[in-house]
């Protein structure tokens, strides 16, 4: 997930498809794109069982696990990948706590949703789920793209 704590940090984000179809996809580029953060990753698609299992793997035990990759699965989902300063934390922080009622009002959760089973967006939550995810999501040659952002010097 480029290199931690530098400005080539990445992380993993997708809006969940209660997201997609609630029409809230160009709310969230908006916000990361505002923030001064750089797009380096974008695409939508329908993630197979297997790919949305290996994604949750660690919620396997879960009682909510299958109604999880149920949801998911059901797609789209737009992937995308987002580099800068400190971007896994603060995105985290902009996305806000798991359950939407706990969100902090502001936060893309606590601003747009109310049900954990539907909390319209996903960002890694450390530098080692980044990793898996972006290689997971975006493992194919030619996927992501370096460029300079021109203006990054005034953020
Ligand atoms: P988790 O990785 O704990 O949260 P986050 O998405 O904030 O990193 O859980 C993954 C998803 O599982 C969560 O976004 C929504 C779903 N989930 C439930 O449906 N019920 C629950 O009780 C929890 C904890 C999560």
């Amino acid at each position: 997930a480029g290199v931690k704590g530098t400005f080539s940090e990445r992380t993993f984000i997708a809006v969940k498809p209660d997201g997609v179809h609630r029409g809230l996809v160009g709310k969230v580029i908006q916000r990361f794109e505002e923030r001064g953060y750089k797009l380096v990753g974008l695409k939508q698609v329908v993630p197979s069982r297997d790919m949305t299992e290996e994604h949750y793997a660690d919620l396997k035990k879960k009682p909510f696990f299958k109604g999880l990759v149920d949801y998911m699965s059901q797609g789209p989902v737009v992937a995308m990948v987002w580099e800068g300063k400190d971007v896994i934390r603060q995105g985290r922080a902009m996305i806000g706590a798991t359950n939407p009622l706990e969100s902090a009002p502001g936060t893309i959760r606590g601003q747009y949703c109310i049900s954990v089973g539907r909390n319209i967006i996903h960002g890694s939550d450390s530098f080692e789920s980044a990793e898996k995810e972006i290689g997971l999501w975006f493992g194919k040659a030619g996927e992501l793209v370096d460029w300079t952002q021109s203006g990054a010097e005034w953020v």
